[in-house]
């Protein structure tokens, strides 16, 4: 009797310290718990970064330091603050999809922003927790490096156009002069003088041809056929004669009448220029279409081959070891445009150049 009261409590203890060894580990757990969400607390107002929460009509209900230090007003101000402008739309968004933040930037004029806006709950209220860091350094230097390269472009330009001048304006005219004293030598030839004549003859052609290379070279260097006749019939005159020299068969359909700034036709002239060297080098295509044409927003310039196509990596620009579509894409950026290249291999090229207007 008595050995069974004991043997009764013996395994009571063994349950009741099984389930001690449980609750202990539950209040471990908790404790475990407890920690992470203190530290999860104390991210925010540890983070270097703005970490600022509102409610959904976009007033502040939490700032860590570094926002506090960096936007004192904000409290104040409320969804009036730069930094809390426009959440409306994104509050909408969150409730109509399943976005769980939305990314912006922000320019107050005097700093650029990099916003992170969530949607979260604290307990059972909708916030929004925007994490917000500073961006103006990278932002500025971005810009400084896009001013460059405009200026860059734009003094090869101007290089190009002058030495063009030059090239037509002095070497063409001497090479003219030349070719003229080499005439009337001819004239002053005596009859019996037979080789010396046939010698002078082919230097004239000589100085011919040298004038025709000049003449060329200057007009590759700056068309000037775009400052007097406009964009339109220089491109079209410029496939003719490219077609002609690289027996490549070029149709050509423009728009008349556009009044682009020289930038924009320089850029587009070059794209097309660029582009039928491409056809000519890698495509071995038979056909190619060119088109230049706007609409209410922007003027577009495409040039499409049959060719062999190639295959490239969807993100532009382009890594390849040529320059030129880079060099299509920088053009084209510089004036906020877009530059699209859609090619396979096997299936021809198509480059379309988008300028704003
Ligand atoms: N129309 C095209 N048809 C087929 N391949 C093309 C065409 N355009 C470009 N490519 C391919 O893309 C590559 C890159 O062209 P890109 O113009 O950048 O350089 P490149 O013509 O080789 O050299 P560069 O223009 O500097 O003289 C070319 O080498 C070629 O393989
Ligand atoms: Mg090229």
């Amino acid at each position: 009797m008595e050995d069974a009261k004991e043997t009764a409590v013996s395994s009571q203890i063994v349950a009741l310290q099984a389930r001690i060894a449980q609750l202990e580990q539950q209040v471990s757990d908790y404790q475990h718990l407890e920690k992470k969400l203190q530290w999860l607390a104390t991210f925010p107002e540890q983070n270097p970064n703005m970490v600022i929460e509102t409610d959904l009509l976009g007033r502040p209900t939490y700032m860590n330091p570094e926002a506090r230090q960096r936007f004192p007003e904000l409290w104040q101000q409320g969804p009036s603050h730069p930094l809390l402008k426009g959440l409306r739309p994104i509050v909408a968004a969150f409730v109509d999809t399943d976005e769980e933040f939305v990314g912006r930037e922000i320019d107050t004029g005097d700093a650029v922003l990099e916003q992170k806006v969530c949607y979260t709950m604290d307990g059972d209220v909708y916030r929004l927790r925007i994490y917000t860091h500073d961006i103006t350094a990278r932002k500025r230097a971005e810009e400084a490096i896009q001013e460059l390269a405009k200026r860059i472009v734009q003094a090869q330009e101007e290089e190009r156009q002058r030495i063009s001048r030059e090239l037509h304006d002095e070497s063409g005219q001497a090479l003219t002069a030349l070719k003229i004293a080499l005439e009337i030598l001819q004239g002053d030839v005596p009859p019996e003088a037979d080789g010396l004549r046939q010698n002078l003859g082919e230097a004239i052609a000589l100085t011919d041809s040298a004038r025709d290379q000049i003449r060329m070279l200057a007009r590759g260097l700056r068309p000037p056929a775009l400052d007097t006749v406009g964009l339109n019939l220089t491109l079209e005159d410029f496939c003719h004669t490219f077609g002609r020299r690289t027996q490549l068969a070029i149709s050509y359909k423009g728009t008349k009448g556009l009044k682009l700034e020289d930038a924009a036709n320089i850029c587009l002239y070059r794209v097309l220029q660029e582009a039928l060297n491409n056809v000519a080098k890698h495509a071995q295509a038979s056909q190619v279409m060119v088109k230049l044409w706007q609409d209410e927003t922007a003027v577009h310039l495409s040039i499409a081959d049959d060719g062999l196509g190639f295959e490239r990596k969807a993100s532009a620009p382009p890594q390849s070891a040529g320059l030129g579509l880079l060099g299509m894409h920088e053009r084209v950026e510089l004036l906020d445009g877009r530059l699209e290249i859609d090619t396979k291999p096997g299936q021809g090229t198509t480059v379309i150049a988008h300028l704003p207007l």
